[in-house]
């Protein structure tokens, strides 16, 4: 007989309560994730936001955004914006998210959160005390698949968890953005790519008792290629992120009963196959593809507003801290060594 899989408990982004959306930021991914919620939700973007006034003019051309400010100041300021997106690179989330938070506005912060875990304990300590929700863009871990391993694992198909192992290698050398290879501006690996599989450990694993790192450095000073073991009780989670090749892209979730494998690329809507004694079985990818799937995350923190909610369960602000701090000791075990 067929194994049924768990059904997603993801809600459909186009029910959650529509806010008003502002766009710190107009780079690449900014423009992917306006596409996303203008295909697949009902949120607004109503203003964007640049350091110069002609970029945040083009972008709105592009988008049919009606207002577009040549500053980030004026962004935050304006009364029209519920929530400020920030999609700047990761060494300015900090600067960024403590701007919107201060003017009062909700915010999604890109991933990599920060840049380290001081960083962002202040942005959650700002967020807590003004009362506004802070979420981190980890937009995989809102994605319906995603959900479905959650149950598995929560429903002890899978029996007790041995092993994770999750891998984000992208070719983004010599030729990538700019950005990954400036240290100031967050590049390198592991806070550009590291971070996903580093966060799907945390999700099946919890925080890791031990983080046991080896990498490389490239020559302008970021890390290029990183592996890590962290080890949770006798689990042990292992991770490899490079600039310097395109690695597989999959995530596997191994127990005592049976495994469940996330294809490529694992952090986006991904088909899983579960092996258990009884065979194996597919789950197809869900149909909201790619980087469409970036809607589900400002779905998500539309809902929380709507619930009068601040922090998310799927994402604690807390785990988004400790996820930091996962991250600083790898680089900081990898520049000692
Ligand atoms: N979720 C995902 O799948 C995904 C994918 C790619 C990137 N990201 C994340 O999104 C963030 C932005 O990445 P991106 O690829 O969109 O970068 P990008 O194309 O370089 O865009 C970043 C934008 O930030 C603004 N900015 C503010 N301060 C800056 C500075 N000092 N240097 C350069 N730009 C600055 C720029 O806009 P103005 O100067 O016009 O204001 C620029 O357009 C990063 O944190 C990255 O990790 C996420």
């Amino acid at each position: 007989m067929p194994f049924a899989f768990p059904v997603s408990r993801i809600p459909d982004p186009a029910d959650a309560p529509s806010l008003r959306w502002g766009i710190l930021g107009p780079g690449g991914i900014a423009h992917s994730f306006v596409d996303a919620l203008t295909k697949h939700t009902g949120q607004r973007v109503v203003a964007v936001g640049s350091r110069a006034t002609e970029r945040a003019s083009a972008f709105a051309g592009v988008h049919g955004i009606p207002r577009a400010h040549g500053s980030y100041d004026a962004l935050v300021s304006d009364p029209d914006v519920d929530v400020v997106y920030v999609a700047s690179p990761t060494g300015q989330h900090h600067e960024h998210a403590l701007l919107a938070v201060a003017a009062g506005k909700h915010v999604l912060v890109e991933k990599s959160f920060s840049r380290t875990a001081v960083e962002a304990r202040e942005m959650v300590a700002a967020a807590r005390s003004a009362d506004v929700v802070l979420l981190e863009a980890m937009w995989t871990r809102f994605l319906p698949h995603m959900d479905v391993v959650r149950q598995l694992v929560h429903d002890g198909v899978l029996g007790e968890v041995q092993t994770v192992i999750a891998d984000h290698g992208q070719l983004l050398t010599p030729d990538g953005a700019p950005r990954l290879h400036r240290p100031e501006l967050g590049g390198g690996a592991v806070l550009d790519l590291g971070v996903y599989p580093i966060s799907f450990a945390a999700l099946m694993l919890g925080r890791p008792d031990s983080v046991v790192a080896a990498g490389e450095m490239a020559p302008t000073g970021v890390d290029a290629q990183v592996s890590a073991v962290l080890r949770t009780g006798t689990a042990h989670a292992v991770v490899t992120t490079t600039l310097t090749a395109r690695t597989p892209t999959t995530a596997s979730v191994s127990g005592t009963a049976g495994r469940v494998e996330i294809a490529a690329d694992f952090y986006t809507p991904a088909e899983l196959i579960l092996t258990t004694q009884a065979g194996w079985h597919v789950r197809e990818v869900d149909a909201i593809r790619g980087h469409e799937g970036l809607c589900y995350q400002a779905a998500h923190l539309a809902q929380l507003v709507g619930d009068g909610r601040r922090e998310s369960p799927l994402l604690p602000l807390d785990e988004t801290v400790s996820i930091m701090e996962t991250m600083d000791e790898v680089r900081r075990q990898i520049v000692a060594g």
